[in-house]
């Protein structure tokens, strides 16, 4: 059973330290912040909590390609014109403890990236103690890292009181699919790492209605099919024929892209004839689900994904969204609102749709 902070009450939080996992390593362009939506999903329970009495350790990683240790001030420096709140190089140092120890009732700090420590990543549980030795307290708002083993995640729960953020449970009550989806259920499906996602499409074969797979992804299933993909990108399993791989192809249920749009040797986008044949299945449909861009977002193959949002935006049927690309064209087409639910998420929510829960989830359970 896990508690959920809007579960307690005041009196619990009051004056208490309380650690909180957030996920904020997001997109950094010229030293800012360049999509803030996982800050801003954080925000409620940021809130919550300082407005109740508790006093606030923030943690959180952050990565970028470019930058082997990235630091998360232009997190600090966004979130300070939200709220008012500090910043700490080292939670570990006596000048980190004393600002720990100083902070007032509703005071918030935020930690340095949490992956500066050796211990976080390799969940060392001597870390997670000293982690947990800080706040009296714990919560978990980070769903989208909540699929790593890591101190901060599983590790630290153990120590403490543990509570579910109301982000983390937003995402766990939007991505359970259960017997009570609604059907007609869509599934689109895109992006590359065929061999991470191959169990994903077995599992909703089953439950979804339809299921188009775009993106690098759809490249082994086109070989599969006959079609001369040339130099497409396709994964390690490909020219492999398995039972599975047979049955996918053949089922009714599967669309692949037909329009495909070509650079050179390469397929790397779906057309608008594609779009349009999933029009009247996004229009039938109760229930969408959708995870990852339709073309090669970062080469610039965007268009197949911007239809697709357009699309998705004028249907009636609950729509579950996720993925960083996915997010970032609905994003630039301001379309947010058009959405059910927008899944902070990447391989986080396609870990919790094929388990049906994290590893820092069932770390709250115990
Ligand atoms: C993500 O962006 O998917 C999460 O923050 C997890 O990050 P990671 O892949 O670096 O663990």
């Amino acid at each position: 059973m896990i508690t959920t902070i809007n579960q307690l009450k005041a009196d619990d939080l009051r004056g208490k330290k309380v650690l909180v996992r957030v996920d904020f390593n997001v997109p950094i362009k010229d030293g800012k912040v360049s999509d803030d939506y996982r800050i801003e999903r954080a925000l409620p329970t940021i809130k919550f909590l300082r407005d109740n009495g508790a006093k606030l350790l923030l943690i959180s990683h952050i990565e970028t390609k470019d930058v082997e240790m990235p630091t998360l001030r232009p997190v600090f420096d966004l979130l300070s014109q939200q709220l008012s709140l500090s910043f700490t190089e080292d939670c570990f140092s006596d000048e980190g403890r004393q600002g720990i120890e100083m902070l007032e009732d509703g005071e918030v700090i935020l930690f340095e990236n949490i992956r500066r420590y050796e211990g976080e990543k390799a969940n060392d549980p001597e870390f997670a103690s000293k982690l947990a030795a800080l706040a009296d307290m714990y919560v978990n708002d980070a769903f989208a890292v909540s699929h790593r083993e890591h101190a901060s995640i599983v590790g630290v729960p153990q120590h403490l009181p543990h509570y579910a953020g109301l982000l983390l449970s937003d995402e766990i009550k939007h991505l359970g699919i259960s017997d009570s989806t609604p059907h007609p259920f869509l599934f689109i499906l895109g992006g590359a790492k065929f061999e991470t996602k191959l169990p994903l499409i077995e599992k909703f074969l089953d439950r979804a209605d339809k299921m188009f797979i775009g993106g690098a992804l759809a490249n082994d299933l086109l070989k599969l099919k006959g079609v001369d993909v040339k130099e497409s990108l396709v994964s390690s399993m490909s020219g492999i024929v398995t039972t599975s791989l047979s049955a996918i192809v053949s089922n009714p249920k599967i669309m692949l892209p037909e329009d495909l749009v070509w650079d050179g040797d390469k397929i790397m986008d779906a057309g608008p004839k594609d779009i349009e044949a999933l029009r009247p299945h996004i229009m039938g449909a109760k229930y969408i689900l959708w995870n990852g861009p339709l073309g090669d977002y970062e080469k610039g193959f965007k268009e197949g994904t911007i239809a697709l949002s357009k699309l998705i935006g004028q249907s009636s049927a609950d729509s579950v969204v996720g993925g960083g690309d996915t997010l970032a064209s609905i994003k630039e087409l301001g379309l947010m609102d058009e959405f059910t639910f927008i899944s902070t998420g990447g391989g986080a929510m396609l870990e919790f749709l094929l388990k049906g829960t994290l590893i820092g989830v069932e770390a709250l359970e115990k």
